[in-house]
C-alpha cells in the first residue's frame, strides 16, 4: 500500500528538511559552511562599498561643476506669476471691524522690508527705465524700493491702508525669477466686473513697474533684493458696499505672458472683494 511506504519516506523528508536549515553533522547552515557564508558576506561588503564609493565620486565631481551664484540649466527664462497681498483670494471685511480680518497687519509686516529707513541703505540712483545690470560684480547691489512710493497705500499716511474707509489697498508683485528682464514698459492693469463703474488708484503712477529692478540675480548673490510693488486702491462707493466684486489684474505693456489658458496665474491674478458697512 502506498500509505505504509510513504510514512518512513515522510520521516526522512522531515529530517532532511531540518538538515537543510542546519545540519549538525557537517555544520552547514542553509547548505553552506560558515567559511562559505563569510566569503559571501565579504564579497557583498566589498561590492556595496565600491558602489557607494562610485556614487560619492560622481556626486562630488558634479557638485564641483556647479556654481553657487548661477543656476546651471536655464535655456529659457520663464514668465512670472502675479501675486497679491493680503494673501487671500477673497478679501472680505467690515469697515467697522478694526482688525479688518488681519489684512492690515499682514500688509504692515509685509512692508517692513520696504521700510524707507531700511531702503536708504540700498542704491538710490539706479537709472529709471533701465535694467540694473551687474553681471561682472559678485555681490550684487539692490535698487531701493521705498514703501513711501506707494503713497496712500504705503501705510505711512493712512495706517489702515484705506480699509477703515472701505477703500482697500491691495499690493501686487511679480514672483522672483532669476535673470528675468521684461521688455517694453510693464504696468499693472486691474479691471472689476461691476454694474456701477469703480474707480481705482495705482501707486506708483499708472501702476508702472520700473525696469531698474531687473534682473534679479538669485538668493545668494542678490541677498537683500526687493521686488518692485504696485498698489491698487479700490475706490468703492456706497453702491459697491455689501456686494462681492471680482477683480482681475494683469501685467501689461510687456512681453511677459498674461493670458495663458493653462496657467491662470501667469502674469495675472483674480480675487474677490466684499466690503461690509
Ligand atoms: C520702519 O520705519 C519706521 C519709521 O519710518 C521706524 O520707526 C521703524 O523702526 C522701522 N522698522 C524697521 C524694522 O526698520
Ligand atoms: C486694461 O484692461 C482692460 C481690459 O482688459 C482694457 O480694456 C484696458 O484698455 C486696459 N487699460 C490699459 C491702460 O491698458
Ligand atoms: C445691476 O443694476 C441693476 C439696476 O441698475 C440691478 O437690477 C441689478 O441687480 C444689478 N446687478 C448686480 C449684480 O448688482
Amino acid at each position: 500500500m502506498a500509505s505504509t511506504e510513504d510514512k518512513p519516506a515522510n520521516k526522512e523528508n522531515a529530517s532532511s528538511w531540518k538538515d537543510s536549515i542546519y545540519n549538525p553533522r557537517t555544520g552547514e547552515l542553509l547548505g553552506r559552511t560558515a567559511s562559505s557564508w563569510a566569503l559571501i558576506l565579504l564579497f557583498y561588503l566589498v561590492f556595496y562599498c565600491f558602489l557607494a564609493g562610485m556614487f560619492a565620486l560622481t556626486m562630488w565631481v558634479m557638485l564641483l561643476t556647479l556654481d553657487d551664484y548661477v543656476p546651471r540649466y536655464r535655456d529659457r527664462v520663464p514668465s512670472p506669476g502675479l501675486v497679491i497681498r493680503p494673501n487671500t483670494m477673497e478679501i472680505t471685511f467690515s469697515k467697522s471691524d478694526t482688525k479688518y480680518n488681519g489684512y492690515v497687519s499682514q500688509l504692515e509686516s509685509f512692508l517692513q522690508r520696504y521700510n524707507d529707513t531700511l531702503q536708504e541703505q540700498n542704491v538710490q540712483d539706479c537709472v529709471k527705465g533701465q535694467y540694473f545690470l551687474q553681471d561682472d560684480v559678485e555681490e550684487k547691489k539692490v535698487c531701493s524700493f521705498k514703501r513711501g512710493l506707494l503713497k496712500a497705500c504705503s501705510g505711512y499716511s493712512d495706517s489702515s491702508f484705506g480699509y477703515a474707509d472701505g477703500q482697500p489697498c491691495i499690493l501686487l508683485k511679480l514672483n522672483r525669477i532669476i535673470g528675468l528682464m521684461p521688455r517694453g514698459e510693464p504696468y499693472i492693469n486691474c479691471t472689476v466686473k461691476v454694474n456701477f463703474s469703480m474707480q481705482m488708484a495705482y501707486y506708483p503712477d499708472e501702476g508702472r513697474i520700473d525696469k531698474k529692478y531687473f534682473p534679479y540675480y538669485g538668493k545668494k548673490a542678490h541677498e537683500n533684493y526687493v521686488q518692485p510693488l504696485v498698489a491698487v486702491k479700490l475706490l468703492l462707493e456706497k453702491d459697491h458696499m455689501n456686494k462681492e466684486h471680482s477683480v482681475e489684474c494683469r501685467v501689461d505693456g510687456t512681453n511677459l505672458r498674461n493670458n495663458d489658458e493653462r496657467d491662470k496665474w501667469l502674469g495675472r491674478v483674480s480675487f474677490k472683494v466684499k466690503v461690509m458697512e
